[in-house]
C-alpha cells in the first residue's frame, strides 16, 4: 500500500502503509537521513544511549531498528544488542551483525524482563497507538531497566521553530523526494501531528509503570529524548 498523499492514515492502514514505505525508501534511508540531518542523528542517538547508563554488556533491543544505527553503537559498547522492526526492507538493509527480529512494537516478540534497557529512534508517531507501546516497554524491560525514546520535536524559540519549520515542511520533501521517494519525504512532516503533546506522553509513561520519566530537548528541540525508568 503506497502513503496516502491526503489524509493521514490510522489504525490498520497506517500500520500497512508505514511498512510499505520504509520497505520502499529503505535502500537510501541512512544516506538521505544523514543528508538531512547534518549528521547530527547520530549525534542524538549517542545521548539516548548515554542515558540509559548502561552497566558492562547489557542486553539492550533496539526498537524499530530500521537499518540497525542503534545496534551499531550498542555493539561498539560491547553490549548485546537485539533489534526489532516491522519492515522487512528496512531489516535486509541493516548493516549490523546484532540478530534482527522482524515484529510490531505493540506486541513484541520478546520475553517479560528479557532486556536490561531499550531505545526506540524516531518511531512514535509511526506506530497506530503509543500506550500499548509503552505497556510492552514496561512487559520486556526487567525492573530496574532504563528506556530512551527519540523522537523529531518543535524548537521553543519561534526564530528557530519558523526556520525550522521551513526547512521541515519544505526543503525536507524536496531533498528526500529528489533522492529517494516523494510520498515517504511529503509524510514525514505530516506525520509530525500523531505525536501526542510532551506531558500526554510522560504521563502514559508514567501510567505504564515508569519512574524518573525525563524529557529533554536535543540541539534547540529539533529531537526530543524521553527517558525513565522501569519501576522495581
Ligand atoms: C524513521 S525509521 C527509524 C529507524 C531507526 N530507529 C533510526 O533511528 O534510524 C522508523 C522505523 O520504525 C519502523 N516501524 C514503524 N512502525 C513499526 C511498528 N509498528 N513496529 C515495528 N517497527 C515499526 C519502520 O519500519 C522504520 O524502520
Amino acid at each position: 500500500m503506497a502513503m496516502p498523499t491526503d489524509k493521514l492514515p490510522q489504525g490498520d492502514d497506517k500500520r500497512q502503509a508505514v511498512r510499505s514505505m520504509f520497505d520502499t525508501i529503505a535502500p537510501r534511508y541512512d544516506m538521505v537521513n544523514r543528508i538531512m540531518t547534518f549528521r547530527m542523528d547520530v549525534g542524538w542517538r549517542r545521548q539516548a544511549v548515554s542515558s540509559l547508563r548502561l552497566d558492562p554488556s547489557s542486553t539492550v533491543v533496539d526498537l524499530a531498528c530500521g537499518t540497525g544505527d542503534f545496534c551499531v553503537s550498542l555493539d561498539e559498547g560491547g553490549h548485546e544488542a537485539i533489534g526489532v522492526d516491522l519492515s522487512l526492507g528496512m531489516l535486509r538493509s541493516a548493516r549490523c551483525s546484532s540478530p534482527l527480529l522482524q515484529g510490531d512494537l505493540l506486541a513484541l516478540p520478546l520475553a517479560d524482563n528479557s532486556v536490561d534497557a531499550a531505545v526506540c529512534g524516531y518511531a512514535l508517531r509511526n506506530l497506530v497507538e503509543l500506550r500499548p507501546f509503552f505497556g510492552e516497554l514496561a512487559r520486556v524491560v526487567r525492573p530496574g531497566g532504563r528506556i530512551a525514546l527519540l523522537d523529531v520535536s518543535e524548537p521553543d524559540n519561534p526564530v528557530v521553530r519558523f526556520g525550522h519549520s521551513i526547512y521541515f515542511n519544505k526543503v525536507v520533501p524536496f531533498i528526500g523526494g529528489l533522492l529517494s521517494d516523494k510520498n515517504a519525504y511529503a509524510y514525514l512532516p505530516r506525520s509530525v501531528s500523531y505525536l501526542p503533546a510532551p506531558a500526554e506522553m510522560t504521563r502514559w509513561l508514567t501510567e505504564a509503570g515508569m519512574v524518573d520519566v525525563e524529557r529533554r530537548q536535543l540541539t534547540g528541540g529539533l529531537s526530543q529524548l524521553l527517558s525513565a525508568t522501569v519501576s522495581s
